[in-house]
């Protein structure tokens, strides 16, 4: 899948892989502001990004773990997700998603 994600900067860094999380594939490719803190784990929201309604619904909501850790940020808006929990796949193709932090 290639995928775009628009920093805090608004710099669009497209990146593409087949396999892992969207967090992995991200800072493997240094976008800025996606740190990954706690491995991908969904224990830091270091990973948290904003989709677009429509892609939100495609890819889905977060599970309770993943919305209790994302009300912690101050940023978290309804289209937020922390996205180590979201799969590369061809699912997410052609997605943009901006950079929460
Ligand atoms: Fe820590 Fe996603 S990398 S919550």
């Amino acid at each position: 899948a290639k995928v775009i994600f628009i920093t805090k900067t608004n710099d669009a860094v497209e990146v593409e892989g087949d396999s892992g999380s969207l967090m992995e594939l991200a800072s493997a490719n240094g976008v800025a502001g996606i740190d990954g803190d706690c491995g991908g784990v969904c224990s830091c929201a270091t990973c948290h990004i904003y989709l677009t309604p429509d892609d939100f619904k495609k890819v889905g909501t977060p599970d309770e773990i993943e919305g209790d850790m994302l009300e912690l940020d101050d940023n978290v808006t309804q289209y937020s997700r922390l996205c180590c929990q979201i799969e590369v796949s061809d699912n997410i193709d052609g997605m943009t998603f901006r950079v929460a932090n």
